[in-house]
């Protein structure tokens, strides 16, 4: 069942000389999840952060950490991450080799599993691990970096993980991850998203608007006039 609309900020549109503070902002601004992009150099095209980050990052939030692994090889990392303080841990089926396996990992290690579509990724590759993942990422953007286009053809990738989701009846976070604003917001969650990552529409206007940013994406009416009156 579709679940009231989470919002996750991605930490990439973030000011990376005060990562600390921008967490606690967005946390008080009321971020449901803090979403951690993991990027490796080589599965995308980006660098960013690892494990002593994100422990670094552990003490200035109490929100769910939600972090996307966009790295190849991925299994050798995982418990790093997992005893870092992240919650979810979600990876690329392409990251190999054996992505039942990883999910097993997380789970193994206590922690929630999540599995990432990138858009030219079938949704048929959920269907063997229902089981095992307590999020479906759906990619919206090619993976690596933040500020690019919502691809639409996504919308109707989310509409059938919605259908496999409910079938299965329990509780799966259905995220889409790329391009949101407050219009692919409302798409997308019309499509039957339940979390919404957000990077550049959380984080543009600086800690005085994260709170407005958010409300805004959430399809809060306040919050969209504001924005609307800027
Ligand atoms: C892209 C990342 C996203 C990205 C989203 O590889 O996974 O989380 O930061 O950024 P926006 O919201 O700016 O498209
Ligand atoms: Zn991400």
């Amino acid at each position: 069942m579709q679940q009231p609309v989470k919002i996750a900020p991605s930490i990439l549109s973030a000011d990376f000389a005060r990562l600390g503070e921008e967490v606690a902002a967005v946390d008080k601004a009321g971020a449901d999840y803090i979403h951690v992009d993991v990027m490796d150099g080589h599965f995308v095209p980006n660098i960013t952060i690892g494990p002593s980050v994100v422990a670094a990052l552990r003490p200035h939030s109490t929100k769910i950490f939600d972090v996307h692994l966009m790295i190849s090889p991925v299994d050798s990392y995982v418990e790093a991450f997992a005893k870092a303080g992240a919650d979810i841990i979600t990876i690329h089926p392409e990251a190999g080799p054996h992505f039942h396996r990883t999910l097993q990992l997380i789970r193994s290690l206590g922690k929630k599993a999540g599995l990432s579509l990138n858009p030219g990724t079938p949704v048929d590759l959920v269907e063997n691990v229902l089981d095992l993942v307590d999020l479906v990422l759906v990619m919206s953007v090619n993976p690596g970096f933040g500020g690019q286009k919502f691809i639409k053809s996504q919308l109707e990738k989310i509409r059938r993980l919605r259908r496999m989701i409910d079938a299965t009846g329990r509780q799966i976070d259905l995220e889409v991850d790329g391009g949101i604003n407050v219009d692919t917001a409302k798409e997308a969650v019309a499509a039957g998203a339940d979390v919404l990552v957000a990077g550049t529409a959380t984080f543009t206007g600086g800690p005085g608007h994260y709170a407005q940013n958010i409300r805004a994406l959430r399809g809060d009416a306040l919050g969209g006039d504001a924005l609307e009156g800027e």
